[in-house]
């Protein structure tokens, strides 16, 4: 290994997701175990440019692991996309002498991290962490799982009330731009139709399979809907649509948000947290900069960060044909 890293930054930033903390906790641990010092960067990029740095031992991530949030706290910064933010951010990098960095987030923390490698020639290291599940490079981001376990829970509980009120529910669920979560989810919960943003399922099928359902005697339905649907209406707007066009429908409309993105972490989460940590800090120190890991077919591989941030992750569309079989 490279003796050059004596000292590694790790960050999280943007959105977080359950697991970040379990992620932090493996990369201090990981410096531990190969004697080199970890220094915790609080607030995202907001607090590399401000220096809001403190050294983390391995005892500083005692009993994290089960935690939701960040320990780390996060942020979105709007100057850290400014050249002069990033030189701060640089300054401050360097006064602590911090060689290399740990990202912990999603598309736009890599593109942050990205230019910021570019413009100083400073190595970084990427683990996705996204409830969004939409990085290329890794079958699963991590917050994923957990929220996804989240979701079918809220909908289980939906169903209770659908059931006994003979109602139809629209659930809004996170996605702005990627429908892991809705359809996942939906199958997982059982939903009568998922909308997602990748593709247009059209009003004319939802509306022909919503009296399909009635016709074949069920008498509530949940459809989940995921934030930046292609339809392009959002679930009031949904909601108002059906109840013109089938009045024999009684709609009710619940948007699960914020909640998708807190909660102790599934062990699934904690268990590849903790891998991405090790690769990540041991791809530092063996000399490798502006990669990120992830887990493919169940191996840590490292993926240009570049890729992992336009390529995009694709969703699976036998699930589509899944959930069509299903809500027969
Ligand atoms: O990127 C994760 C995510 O949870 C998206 O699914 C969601 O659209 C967005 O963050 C919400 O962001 P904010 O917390 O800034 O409102």
């Amino acid at each position: 290994m490279s003796k050059k890293i004596k000292k590694i930054g790790v960050i999280t930033s943007g959105g977080d997701a359950p697991g970040m903390n379990a992620a932090i906790r493996s990369v201090v641990r990981t410096c531990a175990f190969h004697t080199i010092k970890c220094v915790g960067i609080y607030r995202g990029y907001e607090g590399m440019i401000e220096g809001d740095f403190k050294v983390l031992s391995a005892r500083s991530v005692n009993n994290i692991i089960n935690k939701g949030g960040t320990i780390l706290k996060s942020a979105r910064c709007d100057e850290f996309r400014t050249k002069e933010g990033r030189q701060k951010a640089h300054l401050q990098i360097k006064k602590a002498g911090i060689d290399a960095l740990v990202l912990i987030g999603g598309d736009g923390t890599f593109t942050g991290g990205m230019i910021f490698n570019k413009e100083f020639n400073f190595p970084v290291l990427g683990i996705p962490g996204t409830i969004d599940n939409d990085i290329y490079g890794t079958n699963y981001t991590i917050g994923y799982d957990t929220a996804l376990n989240t979701v079918v829970e809220c909908i289980d509980k939906i169903r209770d009330t659908a059931s006994s009120h003979k109602r139809l529910f629209f659930v809004e669920v996170m996605g702005r731009d990627a429908g892991h979560i809705a359809l996942n989810a939906g199958v997982g919960a059982g939903a009568e139709e998922i909308l997602i943003p990748e593709e247009d399922l059209g009003l004319d099928r939802l509306l022909e399979s919503l009296k399909r359902s009635k016709q074949t005697g069920k008498s509530s339905s949940i459809v989940v809907v995921a934030e930046g649907d292609k339809i392009g209406k959002n679930v009031f707007e949904l909601r108002d649509y059906v109840e013109e066009n089938l009045v024999e429908y009684e709609v009710r409309v619940s948007v699960l948000g914020h909640m998708q993105r807190g909660g102790s972490p599934s062990c699934f989460d904690r268990v590849l947290a903790s891998r991405m940590g090790v690769k990540a800090v041991e791809s530092l120190l063996n000399g490798k900069s502006n990669y990120m890991v992830g887990s493919i077919n169940n191996k840590m591989e490292l993926t240009p960060m570049g890729k992992a941030v336009k390529a995009h992750s694709k969703i699976n569309k036998e699930l589509l044909r899944v959930s069509d079989i299903m809500s027969t």
